[in-house]
């Protein structure tokens, strides 16, 4: 039978620290597969290499991070780690990376609106249709299309339950929740075919957890965004996931469906965030109001 086309694939991929003759690894031999539309929950203790993960699978690595062996596949062909031009081309509507601190997500000499702005366009330059769009015709005068990108914005920040007045505001003078939820509307404007997600909830109370796993889930239910969500937290992947990635020490530790890993974990990593889960139980799923 003929392989399900993968959106995003990578096999045997290892990253090193490199100075001079010196190599330190970062991940060793991580295979992975995403489908278009799927979503997949990549989990680890803190240091188990997750985000190096999510900035290889970007091409965001930055020396003496390298990566050393294995191949990533966008779509299907390879992606070249020495073109950097083919990254740029590929990121934002290609593949569009939720950053897991605050200080990377966004530009914090812009404000939240000038950057949204430059999602619309580059949503825009993709086509009619193919992100959230006002249809702005290009003809417009000026002062009508100010307008229309004002409207946009404003459309944009309420639709992950924002005020637009927050268009004028600077990421300091925003919280934590505020700019996860304005990483989202970025991801809203672009429609990217792949997010992935590091840790988008992690810091936040749960309020804005489910709200921000909410939008998430709406954004591969509606627009068929393929999303890699990362976490320490099995919990809060397991229920959006259909299949989970355990890492360890840089490593796959355990691969399989979310339910079968959670319920008969195979790994000690597995069984310890497995346990870390049930410690935390008491408190309500994260994502109930999905369920
Ligand atoms: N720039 C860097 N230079 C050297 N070592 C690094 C660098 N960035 C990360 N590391 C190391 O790589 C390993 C994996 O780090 P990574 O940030 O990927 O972990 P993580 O699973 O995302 O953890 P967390 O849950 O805390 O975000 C860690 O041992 C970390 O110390
Ligand atoms: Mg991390």
């Amino acid at each position: 039978m003929k392989d399900k086309l993968k959106i995003l694939e990578a096999t045997g991929l290892a990253v090193h620290l490199c100075s001079g003759k010196k190599r330190m690894p970062l991940l060793r031999d991580v295979s992975l597969s995403l489908e278009p539309g799927e979503i997949l929950g990549v989990v680890g203790e803190s240091g188990a290499g997750k985000t190096m993960l999510v900035r290889s699978l970007a091409g965001l690595l930055s020396p003496p991070a390298r990566v050393t062996a294995g191949k990533i596949r966008y779509g299907g062909n390879s992606l070249d780690y020495t073109d950097p031009a083919a990254w740029n081309s590929l990121r934002g509507r290609g593949i569009f990376v939720m950053f897991q601190s605050a200080v990377q997500a966004l530009n914090p000499s812009l404000t939240v609106g000038r950057q949204l702005l430059e999602a619309v366009d580059v949503g825009r330059r993709a086509g009619p249709g193919k992100a959230m769009s006002t249809g702005q015709d290009p003809g417009l005068p000026e002062s009508q299309s100010r307008k229309a990108d004002v409207d946009q914005i404003g459309e944009l920040l309420e639709a992950v339950g924002l005020s637009p007045d927050l268009a004028g505001r600077y990421p300091f003078e925003i919280s934590g929740g505020m700019k996860q939820r304005v990483q989202v509307a970025t991801a809203l404007a672009l429609r990217p075919r792949v997010l992935i997600a590091d840790e988008p909830t992690t810091g936040l109370d749960p309020v804005n957890q489910e709200v921000i796993l909410g939008l998430l889930s709406a954004l591969n239910r509606d627009f068929g965004t393929a999303l890699i969500l990362v976490s320490h937290d099995i919990r809060a992947v397991a229920c959006l996931s259909r299949r989970i990635l355990v890492m360890e020490q840089g490593r796959v530790a355990e691969a399989g469906y979310s339910d079968q890993v959670v319920s008969s974990p195979r790994s000690a990593a597995a069984r310890q965030l497995v346990e870390n889960m049930i410690q935390l139980e008491k408190g309500a799923c994260p994502c109930r109001i999905l369920n």
